[in-house]
């Protein structure tokens, strides 16, 4: 079911989404030729805009696209989009795709990019998936080289991720030559012995704007915490292995391939490190960290 939202913006303009229409000649819709952001917005504040609006950056780069907008202009854009949705937890959607052009492989010379935006209220996991942890498979990394570019080109991760659904499981970690890359759609943080371990950032992960805090908390807090590559043994006999994105937070994964991980209940550093996050987070809503 499509969530309720009033207003998105097109191309300048704020519509209704019914009123809202791309042209089917668009590269986005034929070649997948784009690149997306999903933005938290906590408190009516918008969450790490700076580390959201430097990857859209690095990404629109690595397309050769240019950002349409003005940092500033963004934020226009953003808070009239969120206005709908009061001070509720939401999250912004961004796409900007190389716009529409005669079906050529090629770029056209002098693009006119499509940019589409909404927000809609944030959907966090059940309860109990805090509380119990998830489930997750493991399974072979399909995708291609330039995982660091935030693609709308979503095909292999929905594969994926459909796949971990029909073994029911919430998510698939992804392996590639016998070492873990990220989830579907989210990064992987595994625990042993007291420390913190996630995939270096590099061609094969997202750099994860979540991620990223997590080793920033953990390095201010002395939880010792190393970007260093995770074998796929390393999830069979860590100690908590945790998935992170900008929608699900911080969520423990106490199952994988049938078997516990650890305890098989979630684990006492996921307790520290999340109530770390919450209370950076409820600093940032009364605007005490940027
Ligand atoms: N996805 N890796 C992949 C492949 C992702 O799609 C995502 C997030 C992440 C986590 O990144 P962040 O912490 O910046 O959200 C890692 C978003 C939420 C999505 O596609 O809806």
């Amino acid at each position: 079911m499509m969530p309720t939202i009033s207003q998105v913006y097109l191309d300048g303009k704020f519509l209704p989404p019914e009123q809202a229409r791309v042209s089917v000649f668009d590269r986005g819709f034929i070649f997948g030729d784009g690149v997306y952001e999903v933005i938290p917005v906590f408190g009516g504040r918008l969450f790490r805009l700076p580390h959201h609006l430097a990857r859209l950056d690095a990404s629109l780069a690595a397309i050769r696209l240019r950002n349409p907008h003005t940092t500033e202009e963004w934020k226009t854009i953003f808070t009239r989009l969120m206005a709908e949705h009061g001070t509720s937890d939401q999250s912004i959607y961004l796409q900007i795709t190389r716009g529409v052009a005669p079906r050529d492989h090629a770029f056209p010379p002098y693009p006119v990019p499509t940019v589409f935006a909404y927000a809609q209220p944030l959907k966090y996991p059940p309860a109990e998936q805090l509380t119990q942890g998830v489930t997750a498979v493991t399974t072979t990394d399909i995708r291609w080289q330039r995982c660091d570019i935030k693609a709308i080109a979503l095909l292999a991760n929905a594969l994926l991720r459909q796949q971990a659904i029909e073994q029911g499981a919430v998510e698939a970690i992804l392996v590639r030559d016998g070492v873990v890359t990220e989830g579907a759609a989210s990064n992987i943080f595994v625990v042993k012995n007291g420390r913190l371990i996630t995939p270096p950032k590099g061609p094969f992960i997202l750099p994860g704007i979540t991620r990223d805090l997590v080793v920033e908390i953990a390095r201010t807090k002395g939880v010792p915490c190393d970007e260093l590559p995770v074998k796929i043994e390393t999830l069979s006999s860590a100690d908590e292995v945790w998935l992170t994105s900008s929608t699900k937070e911080i969520l423990p994964i106490t199952r994988i391939d049938g078997r516990p991980v650890g305890t098989g209940k979630p684990g006492s550093m996921h307790a520290r490190m999340f109530a770390l996050y919450k209370e950076y987070k409820q600093a940032f809503i009364q605007g005490k960290v940027e």
